[in-house]
C-alpha cells in the first residue's frame, strides 16, 4: 500500500492533468473529464484508507489489565468490594469448618415438602402460618428458613451413621418471608443451619458447640442462656440468648435472642430413613443480618439489602 505522502504526489500530479482540458478537442473533453474524476476519486478514497491506518498505527497501546495505572490516558474506577454479610458469612462458616463440620449449600427455591412435610408440620398445622411464605404461581416456595435442606442433609450424610461416624453439617443460605419491612425486618436475610447426628448425642454437647461459636465468632466469652421454644422439628425446642456483650454496648442485664435449636424430633429422622432409637442429634438455626448487626452496632437490618453505597463503603 502506498504511503500518505506517495498518494498526495499522485493526486497534485494528477490536478495538473485537469490543466490540460482546454488542449483537448471539444468533443472528446467530457470523455476525457469524465477519466479524471474516476481517477481522482480512487485517488481520494486511497487516501482516505491510508490516513486511517496510519493514525490508528500511532496510538500508543494501551495496557487494558491496568485499568487504573496512573499514566494512562483512562478514567480511574473506583474500587467494589464484599458485602458484609458474606464476609461474616464466610467467618460463620469458617468456624463452623474448623469444628469438623462440611458445608452444604441452600437453594433459593423449594417445594412444600421440603419447607414442611419433612419437617414435621403436618398439612393443616398451625405452625405454617408462622413463617409468612412466599410462593410462586407454580407452587414453589422460595424458602422461609434454612430448615427446608434439614431433609436432603440427612437422607446424603446417612452413609456416615452406618459406618459407625456421625453427621456435622452447616447450611448457610438466602430466605425469604411475605413480611412488612422494617429496621428490624426484612423480607430477605441469611440464615446459617447446622445438623449433628451420632449415636450419644446430647443436648449439653449442642449448649457447649453453640457457646463455643459465639465465643469465637465475638472473640470474647460470653453468658448464654435457652428460653422454651416451639418448632415443630425439634423436641424439646428452645431459643438460645446471649447476654449482650460490654464491649458491645451491654450494660450486663440485656438478653438477645440469637438462634432456634433443639433435639430433632424423631419424625424428622425416620422420615430420612435414620433409626430415632439408635441416632439422636441437634439442629440449629440462626439469623446472620442479626449476628453482623450486632458486631457492628448496626440498627436498620434493610441496608444490608439496600444496595447503598454510603453503608457499603464502611465495609
Ligand atoms: N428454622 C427456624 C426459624 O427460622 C429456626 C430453627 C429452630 C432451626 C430450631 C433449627 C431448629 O434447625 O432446630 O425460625
Amino acid at each position: 500500500m502506498l504511503s500518505v505522502e506517495e498518494i498526495k504526489g499522485k493526486l497534485k500530479a494528477l490536478n495538473a492533468e485537469y490543466a490540460k482540458i482546454k488542449d483537448i478537442p471539444v468533443e472528446d473533453r467530457k470523455a476525457f473529464g469524465q477519466e479524471l474524476n474516476k481517477k481522482r476519486e480512487a485517488l481520494q478514497a486511497e487516501l482516505q484508507q491510508a490516513m486511517d491506518s496510519a493514525e490508528s498505527e500511532n496510538i500508543a497501546p494501551i495496557d487494558i489489565t491496568a485499568p487504573s495505572a496512573p499514566n494512562q490516558d483512562i478514567p480511574t474506577i473506583p474500587r467494589g468490594s464484599r458485602h458484609p454479610l458474606m464476609t461474616e458469612l464466610d467467618r460463620v462458616v469458617d468456624i463452623y469448618s474448623r469444628m469438623g463440620f462440611d458445608v452444604m449449600e441452600a437453594q433459593q427455591l423449594d417445594d412444600e415438602f421440603h419447607m414442611f412435610e419433612s419437617l414435621n408440620f403436618p398439612e393443616g398445622h398451625p405452625a405454617r402460618d408462622g413463617y409468612d411464605t412466599f410462593r410462586t404461581a407454580e407452587g414453589f416456595i422460595p424458602p422461609a428458613h434454612t430448615s427446608t435442606m434439614q431433609h436432603r442433609a440427612l437422607k446424603k450424610y446417612k452413609k456416615n451413621l452406618e459406618s459407625g461416624g456421625r453427621i456435622a453439617v452447616v447450611i448457610p443460605g438466602r430466605v425469604f418471608r411475605n413480611e412488612d419491612v422494617d429496621a428490624t425486618h426484612e423480607h430477605t436475610f441469611y440464615q446459617c443451619e447446622g445438623i449433628f447426628v451420632s449415636r450419644g448425642t446430647t443436648m449439653g454437647q449442642m449448649m457447649g458447640l453453640l457457646k463455643n461459636f459465639f465465643e469465637t465468632y465475638y472473640g470474647q466469652n460470653l453468658n448464654i442462656k435457652t428460653q422454651p421454644g416451639y418448632f415443630p422439628f425439634t423436641e424439646p425446642s428452645v431459643e438460645l440468648l446471649i447476654e449482650k456483650p460490654k464491649s458491645l454496648g451491654g450494660k450486663g442485664d440485656g438478653w438477645l435472642e440469637m438462634l432456634g435449636c433443639g433435639m430433632i424430633h424423631p419424625n424428622v429422622l425416620k422420615m430420612a430413613g435414620i433409626d430415632p432409637d439408635v441416632y439422636k442429634g441437634f439442629a440449629w438455626g440462626g439469623g446472620i443480618d442479626r449476628l453482623v448487626m450486632l458486631k457492628y452496632g448496626l440498627t436498620d437490618v434493610r441496608n444490608f439489602e439496600s444496595g447503598k453505597l454510603e453503608f457499603l463503603k464502611e465495609f
